[in-house]
């Protein structure tokens, strides 16, 4: 019988890929997070977890403005987690040539997901190294788009190629390290 590599178990709670997208005075901007998670038993009260790293602009944005959007990518979308995913946008505009719509509010959305959920913050939690932000979902849209499949990790990995894998395990190095040393923890 082969055997079957040793899996860790917490990546069972990692969500299907999504871009987190928010504003700010220097325009929209949007980061890839797979720590969306649903947070209510109330269909007409509908609310998201959604965990940002500190050292994510995006981050700052949403604390910020109070309002985020959150765009469920389809496999069609995996060339947005090098523009998203890798790269700051206190570096620069990322969202440049790249296919975007607007909330209301103004947060960046994916038109060619699987769908849109426009949030608003309740209130936020201080894990240390990272925010979480209890969000009212203030609106879904299904993309509509026939056969359109939800983004996950496993799928990505099987298809980003080499390059992209060795500068998100440089990057994800470098953001542990950080996570580390600001994280609440016990012992
Ligand atoms: C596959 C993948 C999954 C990620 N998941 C998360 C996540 O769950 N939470 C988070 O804060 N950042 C996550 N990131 C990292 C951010 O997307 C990344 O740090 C981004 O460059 C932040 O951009 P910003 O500084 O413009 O906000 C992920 C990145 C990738 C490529």
């Amino acid at each position: 019988m082969a055997e079957r590599a040793p899996r860790n178990l917490l990546s069972h709670f990692w969500t299907p890929l999504t871009a987190v997208g928010s504003h700010g005075p220097a325009g929209p901007n949007a980061q890839i997070c797979v720590s969306v998670f649903g947070a209510s038993i109330v269909p007409e009260r509908p609310r998201l977890l959604v965990n940002l790293s500190k050292t994510n602009y995006t981050t700052q944005l949403v604390q910020a403005s109070g309002t985020l959007a959150v765009t469920l990518l389809s496999e069609q979308q995996v060339d947005l987690l090098a523009p998203l995913g890798l790269r700051s946008g206190r570096d620069g505009q990322k969202l440049d040539g790249l296919e975007v719509a607007l909330t209301a509010a103004g947060d960046p959305w994916f038109p060619e997901g699987v769908g849109l959920i426009d949030c608003r913050v309740i209130e936020q939690y201080d894990l240390g190294d990272a925010v979480a932000f209890l969000c009212a979902v203030r609106e879904q849209q299904p993309s509509g788009i026939p056969g359109v499949e939800a983004l996950t990790w496993a799928h990505a990995r099987a298809v980003v190629g080499e390059e992209f894998l060795s500068q998100w395990a440089a990057k994800s190095e470098r953001e542990q390290h950080a996570a580390s040393t600001a994280m609440r923890w016990t012992p």
